[in-house]
């Protein structure tokens, strides 16, 4: 019988960007999840299939052999899988046969921690599966180097958002602390459908910043300031502030020039609907955009930013990082 794990998404409420130089920044696990499935196999193969992505093929030994979708575009979306998978078989002193399965509900490549999501509910459904006893900071650790190794240097913002759940702060020096959010954060979520490449978004900020240091470092400091204040907003429940304060945060952004037409368009929207507050999340230049409304509104700015042009949907924050799935 084979074994269910799911991880969920996040987002960025506060700081991306700034946190490259050492800013804090506040993450939020959102209750859209990924899921994998993992089964043993007779044979040795690591066999991976993407039901999102319509792609499955299987490993054996160093090749690749594709089942299903375009052959080079199948080995690229399945590999990462394939390191997150070898990460627990390396510890566990079994060699076998898998058939991983991945569902899932996160937006690809839109900022949302898709990939760190899959990659800690794969890790997390084959270690069950093999009776290999993982924390969770051993989840967070394989899903991390798994990542690594496809994205090179990412600051593990995603797999540990995906592997602990709820809110978390993040800087560079101190790393990961939770953070205590009594309230759900009710979002709405806007995808642009504009491809981005957070690589190009850093860039291009660096840039700027090596230009302007008189005039991008108390941004910095302002963006520091943003993230103090919406701790102690989140802290206390009061979602007002915190929507003024991603509203500045916005502004900071589109200041280091990583905003553009499509988000504006879907922020200008859901503002008018009767946001709190909206800001881009993640690296910006596409991707997606997010609202904070409450109870009353968010139907309205949901709705506004879907007839702006947003592939938009609800989200809210969960507690739940990863976990083993009842079948
Ligand atoms: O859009 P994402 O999830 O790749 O977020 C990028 C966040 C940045 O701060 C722009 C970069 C980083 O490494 O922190």
């Amino acid at each position: 019988m084979g074994v269910i794990a799911s991880a969920p998404a996040k987002i960025i409420l506060f700081g991306e960007h700034f946190v490259v130089y050492g800013e804090p920044a506040i993450v939020l696990a959102i209750d859209k999840r990924a899921y994998a499935k993992a089964d043993l196999r007779l044979d040795k193969r690591i066999f991976l299939r993407s039901l999102n992505m319509n792609v499955a093929g299987y490993f054996e030994d160093e090749n690749f052999k594709v089942e299903e979708g375009n052959p080079k575009e199948a080995k690229m979306k399945l590999e990462p899988l394939k390191c997150a998978v070898e990460k627990v078989l390396e510890i566990s002193s079994e060699k076998v046969g898998l058939n991983i399965e991945v569902n899932s509900t996160v937006p690809v490549a839109a900022g949302l921690g898709s990939s760190a999501a899959v990659a800690a509910a794969v890790v997390a459904a084959v270690g069950a599966l093999l009776n290999v006893k993982l924390s969770k900071e051993d989840v967070f650790r394989m899903a991390y180097d798994a990542e690594k190794i496809m994205h090179g240097t990412p600051s593990g913002i995603d797999p540990a958002i995906s592997t602990f759940g709820g809110a978390m702060l993040f800087q560079i020096d101190t790393g990961f602390k939770p953070l205590d959010v009594k309230t759900d954060i009710p979002i709405v979520i806007g995808n642009t459908g504009v491809e981005r490449s957070t690589r190009s978004q850093v860039a291009k900020v660096r840039s700027l910043r090596d230009r302007y240091p008189q005039i991008v470092d108390p941004m910095m400091r302002a963006a520091r300031e943003i993230v103090l204040r919406a701790i102690e907003a989140l802290k206390d429940g009061d979602l007002k502030t915190t929507g003024e304060l991603m509203d500045i945060n916005h502004a900071l952004l589109y200041g280091l020039g990583v905003s553009d037409e499509s988000l504006e368009w879907l922020i200008n929207a859901a503002r008018k609907a009767g946001a709190l507050g909206a800001k881009l999340t993640g690296a910006g230049g596409g991707g997606c955009m997010i609202a904070l409304a409450n109870k009353d509104s968010i139907r309205n700015v949901l709705e506004a930013v879907q007839r702006a042009g947003g592939n938009a949907f609800l989200a809210k924050k969960t507690n739940e990082g990863v976990r083993i799935e009842p079948v």
